[in-house]
């Protein structure tokens, strides 16, 4: 990666020329006209899916009827879905509801005033509550979105997968890196606005890009090359709760029958993580008795596009049941084809 802002002074320019540029350019927002930090709440919930213009008439609608935190929590929620209808994901004010509740209780009917905080509220992810504690408190913390991601995939020349969590959080420690002292809710949102007016997916308008003396990829010209979403190279993530059951000195096995895998021979398995008493009462349903039941370590596999997080169980029980096979250890080990992700569980056998 060619490096750019190499110094602090370089930092500085970058910050300076953004927020002049913001400064002139911004759109009227009414919450930022006017920005307590219920509204700046209200706003980044309103905006997580859906766009500025379609927002603000929304925003204007729901502040008049509900204008403050006390009032949101006592609002019903069917008075509270009509004046979000049209607006979807009708889980989010649900979830402000509830947090506003929390607040009236624990906090006086304040919004909490940083992003740990925030992040303990229902509804309020990193990014939100990212953009709520700089915008409305001004605490040094950034919030990155795909806009976001996209300039900082541009502006360094990074071809990494912005789809992949390592690349995001690299990402995300290259904006921390960029922050100024001051002023950070305007630096946060004169990035989202870059991403909006100017460093758009398709065709940014270069020329009147404020930062575009730092930026690699105008200067080698690779803007439609980034940033780069490759979904193939993103592993889906499932959770497994690998199960060893044990019958006397045998083990329960069973044979894969859907298409990762298919043929080999694999421990009973049940999606998800799930604790003791779950996992007791699902082996119940399958017909045997617990007798003792102790977790074992927990194990990845990795496949070519998804990734298991494996959490197991060693149970022992009173009865075998149908369906599965019950062998002993070394015969296992020598005649079954076990799938190489269960492989890592054989030691429980031993
Ligand atoms: N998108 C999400 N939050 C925003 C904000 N504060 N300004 C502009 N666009 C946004």
């Amino acid at each position: 990666m060619e490096q750019i802002m190499k110094s602090q002074t370089d930092s500085n320019k970058f910050q300076k020329a953004l927020l002049e540029w913001y400064q002139k350019n911004k759109r009227e927002m009414p919450w930022r006209s006017k920005p307590t930090p219920y509204r700046i709440w209200l706003s980044e919930i309103m905006l997580q899916q859906t766009r500025v213009d379609t927002v603000i008439p929304y925003f204007e609608k729901f502040f008049k009827h509900i204008p403050t935190i006390i009032d949101l929590a006592r609002t019903s929620d069917q008075d509270l879905l009509k004046l979000w209808e049209g607006l979807g994901y009708y889980r989010r004010v649900i979830n402000m509801k509830k947090a506003a509740i929390h607040l009236v209780e624990n906090n006086n009917g304040k919004l909490y005033d940083n992003k740990k905080d925030l992040l303990t509220l229902a509804g309020i992810g990193e990014y939100s509550a990212g953009a709520i504690a700089s915008i409305a408190f001004q605490e040094k913390v950034c919030a990155v979105d795909g806009n976001v991601l996209r300039i900082m995939a541009r502006l360094y020349g990074d071809y990494g997968n912005i789809l992949q969590p390592t690349v995001s959080k690299r990402f995300t420690d290259m904006v921390e890196k960029l922050l100024p002292d001051s002023s950070i809710g305007d630096f946060n949102q004169a990035l989202m606005e870059l991403g909006a007016l100017i460093c758009t997916p398709k065709s940014p308008d270069c020329i009147h890009c404020p930062v575009m003396n730092f930026c690699i990829a105008e200067k080698s010209m690779l803007q439609n090359e980034l940033p780069v979403r490759d979904k193939q190279g993103v592993r889906r993530k499932e959770d497994k709760t690998v199960l060893i059951i044990q019958f006397k000195n045998r083990f329960a096995i069973t044979k894969r029958e859907n298409r990762l895998l298919e043929g080999l021979w694999e421990f009973p398995v049940m999606d998800g993580h799930h604790d003791k008493d779950e996992v007791i009462e699902t082996i119940e349903k399958w017909g045997m008795k617990v007798l003792s039941i102790a977790a074992v370590k927990k194990e990845k596999a990795l496949f070519s596009h998804i990734e298991w997080d494996m959490a197991g169980f060693h149970i022992m029980v009173n009865n075998k049941c149908d369906g599965m096979t019950f062998e002993a250890a070394d015969k296992i080990v020598d005649e079954y084809p076990i799938a190489s992700a269960y492989q890592k569980y054989i030691s429980e056998l031993l």
